[in-house]
């Protein structure tokens, strides 16, 4: 391969790292029942028909971990490499007594570098759009150096849901995930820079 050769490879190379943007929707609930599979599945639909990054829904519950520092975390390594993998997130919140749930918080806490340095949406629901869990993350996300978006898609349970169980969302909803996701592509690829 000649000089020029190379350079044009590696040119291309660089290109398809600065466009090939990893994001993974991270799913906050993991109980019985939940519906955040439903509304995560929503934002990958709507996300992938973007081509701007690969999205990735990453289910907290298939990493089966235990409270932090409590029995064995056989699922830690694999937690660790995916979300390392990741450029940036989207966090699907549901809101439990005002706040994030339980698993969620444990699951951001297992990991510090891993999260540094990324940006971050938030896709919440509850009663008032999961806007109490969403400032609550936020905090936490501060600590963790993850840079969170303004556009913030809050679904209600009472006009997003049938029943407060089966996802029907008023249609401006996906309008907000398309400006939230405008803000955080942007910054992920800002951010990509500064952890090389
Ligand atoms: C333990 C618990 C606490 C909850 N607390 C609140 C709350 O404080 N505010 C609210 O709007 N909804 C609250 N909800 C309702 C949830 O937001 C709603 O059930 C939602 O579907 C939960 O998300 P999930 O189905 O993905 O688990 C609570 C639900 C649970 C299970």
């Amino acid at each position: 391969m000649g000089f020029f050769d190379k350079l044009f490879g590696r040119q291309q190379e660089e290109e398809t790292t600065m466009t090939n943007l990893n994001i993974g929707i991270v799913l906050g609930s993991t109980r019985e029942g939940r519906v955040s599979p439903q509304v995560g599945a929503w934002v990958k639909e709507l996300a992938d028909k973007r081509g701007d990054a690969n999205y990735t829904i990453i289910d907290i519950a298939d990493y089966k971990l235990p409270l932090l520092g409590e029995g064995e975390a056989t699922g830690a390594v694999a937690w660790s490499e995916i979300i390392a993998k990741q450029d940036g997130f989207v966090f699907i919140v549901q809101e439990y007594n005002h706040s994030i749930t339980g698993a969620l918080k444990n699951a951001l806490d297992y990991l510090r570098e891993e999260w540094n340095n990324k940006a971050a949406g938030i896709v919440s629901y509850g009663s008032v759009g999961g806007a109490r869990a969403t400032e609550h993350l936020r905090g936490i996300l501060g600590e963790l150096l993850v840079a969170d978006v303004r556009v913030h898609p809050a679904l209600s349970l009472f006009t997003d849901f049938e029943n407060y169980t089966e996802f029907k969302p008023a249609e401006v909803q996906a309008n907000s995930v398309n400006e939230m996701l405008d803000q955080v592509i942007p910054w992920s690829t800002a951010l990509k820079t500064i952890r090389q």
